[in-house]
């Protein structure tokens, strides 16, 4: 198992670009399961996640053809098989994502049942009530969701009890082939959602409304193929961007969305950045400053992202004064705060909400990580410390950070992998 030896205390300072999404590839490789025709795909992060998604397609029958860029065309002509093994599904919970796709093109799909991880029970209960609601007859099966819809899905009129990203992406995908129209409420709005829209607009599915929390859906007869390039990966951005202001560095980043990380930006300028905006890049610049703690409470897009809240923590342990940080997307988030203090911050948990004390500086130590974005905070936890940080179990890291360490040693960082 590899892990990550870092010696801090150097501010970062460089450019970056940032790579495709891994939240709207996800389910973009899912999407092209709802057409025969040759889809191509450009913007791929090379990620673990990514190459579960291309095993999945795979076992499902779909030829693929990578190519040296990044980019995929991926033939659904082949498909010759339903159903979503236990072995894939328990790697990724993402691969929950074929079954709307699947049910819809096919009239029936097996996905195993994706069970909870370190963040929390992660039910998929919408995802289901939604596809029923479309008419799909659904049961579980020896730890397999068992869906059926042999006439066809029809539209319908769904209210989401929850904000949820995965289940609006499910539901979304699987209306586009769906009998009449489907209208989802309380949607997700998250700019992946988006994507995934456009994505699906360009195989000629008839969308309106993604973005907003009502979507309206006119299921058509067949999707044919296109080419889409996926989004810049926000979560990434954001991540880079805190790594350098807790280093007090300077960076530039490259081939980004502004607007999809307006609020960490906003957060950012109050821990003392100075930050400049351009249509498709980002200069932040800390000036060798101390920051000040932030407060942040997650809610789902446009709020504050919990894919970034263990980052400001890290950001937080450091800085001057004391930072609230409240969770309220998922149950248990907080977990990374733990190996925090074993490098020496100070980190009180109560309830949902972790109360940061910054401290002048952290002690590097040994620590494990227990999911991808509380990886990424010990990562810059370990940048800021004196000392050597080892960050323990980084196949969590290398699940959504292409080349995390080439990256950051781009910016000067001294930080290199082990495997042992
Ligand atoms: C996606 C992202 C993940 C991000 C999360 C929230 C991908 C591959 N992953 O995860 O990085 O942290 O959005 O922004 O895009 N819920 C239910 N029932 C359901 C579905 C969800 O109760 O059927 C709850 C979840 O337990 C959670 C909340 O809704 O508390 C939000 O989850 P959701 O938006 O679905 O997260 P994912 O799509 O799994």
């Amino acid at each position: 198992m590899g892990s990550l030896l870092i010696r801090g205390g150097r501010p970062l300072h460089g450019r970056l670009k940032v790579s495709g999404a891994k939240n709207a590839a996800l389910p973009i490789l899912a999407g092209t399961l709802l057409t025969q025709e040759v889809t191509r795909i450009h913007n791929l992060p090379h990620l673990h996640d990514i190459t579960t998604m291309m095993e999945l397609l795979g076992c499902l029958g779909v030829g693929l053809t990578v190519d040296e860029r990044l980019g995929i065309e991926v033939d659904g002509s082949s498909v010759n098989n339903v159903r979503a093994p236990y072995e894939l599904v328990k790697t990724m919970r993402a691969s929950i994502l074929v079954l709307g796709p699947l049910l819809a093109r096919f009239g029936e799909a097996e996905v195993s049942f994706p069970g909870g991880c370190a963040i929390g029970s992660r039910p998929v209960d919408l995802h289901l009530k939604g596809l029923e609601a479309m008419g799909a007859d659904i049961t579980v099966e020896d730890g397999y969701i068992k869906a059926k819809a042999p006439g066809g899905l029809r539209g319908a009129d769904i209210t989401l009890e929850t904000v949820t990203v995965g289940g609006t992406e499910n539901l979304l995908m699987a209306a586009t082939l769906a009998h009449g129209k489907t209208v989802l409420r309380n949607a997700a709005r998250e700019p992946e959602v988006v994507d995934l829209a456009q994505f699906l607009i360009a195989m000629g599915a008839k969308i309106a409304g993604a973005g907003s929390s009502t979507i309206e859906i006119e299921g058509v007869s067949a999707l044919h193929g296109c080419d889409y390039t996926v989004m810049p990966d926000r979560i990434e951005a954001g991540t880079y961007l805190v790594a350098v202001a807790a280093t007090g560095g300077k960076v530039r980043l490259e081939g980004v969305i502004p607007s999809h990380v307006a609020i960490v930006l906003d957060k950012l300028r109050e821990a003392g950045a100075d930050i400049s905006v351009e249509s498709d890049a980002i200069e932040l610049d800390m000036a060798g400053r101390r920051p000040s703690a932030v407060a942040v409470t997650t809610a789902p897009y446009p709020g504050f992202p919990t894919d970034m809240q263990a980052q400001f923590t890290a950001l937080n342990t450091i800085a001057e004064g004391v930072g609230r940080v409240t969770e309220t997307v998922f149950e248990n988030r907080l977990i990374q705060t733990h190996e925090m203090n074993r490098m020496g911050a100070d980190i009180q948990i109560e309830g949902n909400t972790a109360i940061v004390t910054g401290r002048p500086t952290l002690r590097g130590a040994p620590v494990m990580a227990s999911d991808l974005r509380a990886s990424a905070s010990l990562v810059i936890a370990g940048l800021v410390a004196s000392g050597e940080t080892v960050v323990d179990r980084i196949y969590h890291i290398d699940r959504g950070y292409e080349c995390i360490e080439e990256k950051l040693q781009s910016l000067g960082a001294d930080i290199r992998r082990q495997t042992h």
